[in-house]
């Protein structure tokens, strides 16, 4: 029987996880990754075999742990992929990251997981991909298009290029019929909402933060038929914060 397969960056916890479990209880066949191993949240069977555990920081290692996944696959299409994970460096007080306080190293790791893994793991995926029609989907940011008081400028600039990476790979890719998207959350209830953030409610005109599962349908519903002629475009998830 033909399945589904989704490959999910970041699926421990969070969006991620959120997503993952979504894709499985549709059916899919989910393949994570993350520095962690398989969270014990995850419900699915088979997460053991289907999860890669590396740190994307590393891009050498990211190419070496590619081919354990294109082994994992076997050539199989891929109807999916989502790069989800991503990290955003704060301050010793938990505060934004000025552009002072961000030295060189950091952001280079920052643009590693950000930017650089999505690339790598997206170039390799293009024939499993082409063979499925399938979609990727980047997940970038509101950082991505204004200053954010928790997320610093190494993190903005990373989900600013992995913005406009979306539209090129999106006229590189539709010849191979692959569609490529991304998703620009807002506040969303994950580790990366702190305490010091629930003021930022006020901003938001439905008055509170996004669900992780709120995401995860966004997330569902683009990788769909219903989703066909979307192409090289971000949908903003973030209950009208940028209005
Ligand atoms: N939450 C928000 O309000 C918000 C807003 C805008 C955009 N976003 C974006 O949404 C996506 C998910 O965010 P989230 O809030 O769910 O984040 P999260 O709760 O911090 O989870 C991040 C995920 O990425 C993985 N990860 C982090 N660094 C990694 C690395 N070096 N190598 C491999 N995996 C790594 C983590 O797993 P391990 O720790 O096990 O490695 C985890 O599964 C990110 O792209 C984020 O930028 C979130």
């Amino acid at each position: 029987m033909d399945e589904n397969i989704v490959i999910l960056t970041g699926g421990s916890r969070g969006i991620g996880h959120a997503t993952s479990k979504r894709f499985w209880e549709k059916g899919w066949r989910v393949i994570t990754c993350s520095r962690s191993e398989v969270a014990p949240q995850c419900p699915w069977e088979k997460s053991k075999r289907d999860h890669i555990q590396i740190d994307l920081e590393n891009l050498h290692d990211l190419n070496t742990k590619i081919q354990d996944l294109k082994k994992l696959l076997d050539g199989r299409p891929v109807k999916a992929l989502i790069n989800n994970a991503a990290i955003s460096p704060k301050n010793n007080d938990n505060k934004r990251l000025n552009f002072n306080e961000t030295n060189v190293d950091l952001w280079q790791k920052v643009f590693n997981v950000n930017f650089f893994a999505p690339i790598i793991l997206s170039k390799n995926l293009i024939e499993n991909l082409q063979s499925a029609n399938g979609v990727i989907i980047n997940i970038t940011s509101i950082a991505s298009d204004m200053v954010h008081e928790f997320a610093g400028p190494a993190y903005a600039t990373s989900k600013a290029a992995l913005k406009s990476l979306t539209r090129e790979m999106a006229s590189d890719l539709s010849k191979y019929n692959i569609r490529v998207n991304a998703i620009a959350p807002g506040e969303i209830e994950t580790s990366m909402i702190t305490k010091d953030s629930q003021h930022l409610v006020n901003k938001i005109p439905m008055g509170r933060f996004g669900k992780p599962e709120e995401v995860a349908s966004v997330i569902y519903s683009m990788c769909s038929e219903s989703f066909s002629y979307v192409n090289g475009t971000e949908i903003a998830i973030n209950g009208g914060q940028t209005v």
